[in-house]
């Protein structure tokens, strides 16, 4: 058995969130706001109240009721510091107006269509580039170390120094994570207890924040988020439908379940924000790249400074001499933006590999001989040694398992056999391997079998498949005798699980647990009175860190630990075949090697690497939220009208890993790998594209009309 809860996610045995319902249990919609920005000067419930079945109609709450929670991004629980319903302040397009409860979900959304309102508009920015945007250098705007610029050496002086350059500017879309599952949550109190079924990536951070808003202890809401469809980091805090949708169930006395619709989860969830990347490149005659400068822009809303955070891995790619790295904000019209798989990683690698590709065609260079040329073994930030990086080794088997040395390197000189043009292209990822505080307590039952409590969440990255392989290979059980127990606040912490720490940082727990088990059944074995059945153990980050997990708070260590520096690594090939009349672009086939250390669970990891490569062609070629310059907004704010990677557009994605496990990350020596993934394969896309072409294209995601 390789991916434990496979048999019930496909016999739909698996509850998620709204699968829920409780006794009782009533349906909640939302009315949005249409427009940008302003103030809302009257809310029309009258129709709405007159829906058969609406129980409550709710437009305004009070301060008293609903407290803030504060940015997750700046010390807080939520999603974004603005909380709508409580005051007269239209801060984007979507933003809730009123929240209707009736009997039915039909009865929920005819009320809520029903709701008008009146405003008093002020004019609003959805750009990069509106003369009136204000604009902000991130290190002097958040005075913290993350969000400080990154230099090395003298990369100014160096750049002007070196013989050959390359200076280009790349615009990145903005990009919804568009899971399947929606945002929805499910809330029934109990007295002065109140569980909530959400999936979330964090039910540490919704339960803590939560409680805040409404003033109560904490010990007092229990969060409930064994399984997500999808969160993709969209998912990693608490959502401002949460405090009303609970003040409501409160205030009718009933369960009561919400679930967003699509179009409004594009509005009110958080997504991958517009960026802007200049990048510019001094090398070398024999490729040596001596500077690296990497200036990015990024949108963030009025409200709230999403940091960027482009050039920290950008920084860490090659092993320059020098490197400098500057980030600034623009405040938009939106909701606040956050986390979306390999958030900074996907466009700030797509932008600087696809540098590297023209820095290659500039020397005259084979692209994978530049890359390994530059290769390193010490982080050029930090001076201190990786942990482990075999990313030399990814290219070196990619580029076999593809057959590169068959490649014509002149643009526009390959064909397949039905006549399209081909190209290859080649591209390296990296992602940071953090580590999040977690704890495990493993129990063994009269009958042999045991469960897992462990901390984390299970999104269908396959942590539950890692955790009960390690304990059944470690127990000598079939792993169907593991019952792993994630994401319920009753059993532990359950600090987020994003930044692709959530394997690295449960297992070294669950392994520290099963030592602790080992050595007291030793001693049992001396003194065999009681014999032992249960042991807890933390994963050895400092016991700081996990007091703030258990208050919900961010609490992650790396990727620059005191003696290494640790990094996931990856590269990818790619084959595109561009049709020659109508330019559409295919891509038949993809290599990717990975470096995540030891390979914990086999087939989820390759299925994970897979889904990161299908994420990666979608980001180069298909996904595009299409900002609506008049309202606000996103105009493609549907399914149908944001086009996702579907099977039709995948061809075949080979998957190997070097799977050598890291010395020094962890006793298990397990790297991340879930956003890794799709870490330059936009990149990979754009240089097969260029040599097909001969079209250098520095804009996302690529259309056939680009290549008219
Ligand atoms: Mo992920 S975007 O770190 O949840």
């Amino acid at each position: 058995m390789t991916r434990v809860d496979a048999r019930d996610k496909v016999t739909g045995a698996v509850r998620f969130a709204t699968d829920h319902h409780p006794e009782g249990m009533l349906h909640a919609a939302l009315a949005v706001a249409t427009i940008a920005r302003g103030r809302v000067t009257a809310v029309h419930t009258g129709a709405a109240e007159a829906v058969p079945g609406v129980r409550l109609v709710l437009t305004r709450l009070s301060p008293d009721e609903l407290r803030p929670a504060g940015h997750n991004m700046a010390g807080g629980f939520a999603v974004q510091s603005f909380q709508p319903l409580l005051g007269d302040r239209i801060a984007y397009r979507g933003q809730p107006i009123a929240l209707v409860v009736a009997d039915t979900v039909v009865a929920a959304r005819a009320a809520a269509d029903a709701v008008t309102a009146d405003y008093a508009a002020e004019p609003a920015i959805t750009g990069l580039d509106d003369e009136h945007a204000e604009t902000v250098r991130q290190q002097e705007a958040i005075p913290i170390p993350f969000a400080a610029d990154i230099v090395v050496g003298d990369p100014q002086a160096e750049y002007a120094a070196a013989p050959v350059h390359v200076d280009a500017t790349y615009d990145h879309p903005a990009q919804n994570a568009a899971p399947l599952e929606l945002l929805a949550s499910i809330v029934a109190w109990n007295g002065d207890r109140l569980t909530v079924h959400e999936g979330t990536q964090n039910a540490g951070a919704v339960r803590h924040g939560l409680a805040r808003q409404l003033g109560i202890d904490p010990e007092l809401v229990r969060v409930v988020s064994p399984y997500l469809g999808g969160g993709f980091g969209q998912k990693n805090a608490l959502q401002p439908h949460l405090g009303p949708l609970a003040l409501a169930a409160r205030r009718i006395g009933r369960p009561v379940r919400l679930e967003l619709t699509r179009t409004q989860t594009f509005h009110q969830g958080s997504f991958r924000p517009r960026s802007r990347h200049r990048v510019r490149l001094g090398a070398q005659a024999d490729g040596l790249i001596v500077a690296a400068l990497h200036d990015a822009t990024q949108q963030t809303s009025r409200h709230d400074l999403f940091p960027a955070s482009y050039t920290k891995v950008t920084s860490r790619l090659y092993g320059y001499r020098a490197f400098g790295g500057s980030q600034h904000l623009v405040r938009t019209d939106v909701q606040t933006p956050g986390y979306m798989r390999a958030p900074y990683e996907q466009p700030a690698v797509w932008a600087f590999e696809s540098a590297v590709d023209e820095l290659a065609y500039a020397l005259g260079l084979d692209p994978v001989a530049l890359r390994l040329a530059n290769d390193t073994t010490t982080d050029p930030v930090s001076g201190l040694r990786f942990s482990s990086r075999h990313v030399g080794e990814c290219l070196r088997r990619g580029a076999e398992l593809f057959g590169w040395a068959e490649r014509d390197p002149r643009p526009g000189r390959m064909r397949g056999p039905d006549g399209t043009e081909l190209g290859w292209g080649v591209a390296i990822g990296a992602y940071p391997a953090s580590t999040a505080a977690a704890s495990a307590t493993i129990e063994v039952h009269a009958d042999g079998s045991v469960t897992v409590l462990v901390d984390g969440h299970e999104m269908g990255q396959g942590l539950r498949s890692a955790v009960a392989l390690l304990v059944a290979a470690d127990l000598d059980i079939e792993v169907d005798r593991v019952n792993v127990r994630l994401g319920d606040t009753l059993d532990g912490a359950q600090h987020l699980t994003a930044g692709s720490w959530g394997t690295a940082s449960a297992l070294p727990a669950v392994h520290a647990a099963l030592a602790r088990l080992r050595t007291e059944r030793d001693r049992q074995d001396r003194d065999p009175a009681d014999p032992p059945s249960v042991a807890t153990a933390g994963n050895g980050l400092p016991e700081a860190m996990l007091d703030r997990a258990r208050q919900g708070l961010l609490a992650a260590a790396g990727p620059v630990y005191p003696t290494f520096t640790a990094y996931s690594f990856i590269a990818h090939f790619v084959e595109v075949a561009v049709e020659p009349v109508t330019r559409r672009i295919r891509v038949p086939r993809v290599v990717s090697v990975a470096d995540c250390g030891r390979v914990a669970s086999p087939v989820t990891a390759a299925a994970q690497v897979r889904g990161g490569v299908v994420w990666g062609l979608g980001g180069a070629l298909r996904e595009h939220l299409e900002t609506d310059p008049r309202h606000g907004g996103f105009l493609n704010a549907t399914l149908e009208d944001y086009p996702v990677t579907v099977n039709a557009d995948i061809g075949v994605i080979d998957v190997d890993f070097v799977n050598r496990p890291d010395p020094l990350l962890n006793p298990l020596g397990v790297k991340g790998l879930g956003e890794v993934a799709m870490v330059g394969v936009a990149a990979a896309v754009a240089n097969a594209v260029f040599h097909a072409t001969g079209r250098r294209l520095r804009r996302l995601p690529i259309r056939l009309t680009d290549l008219l």
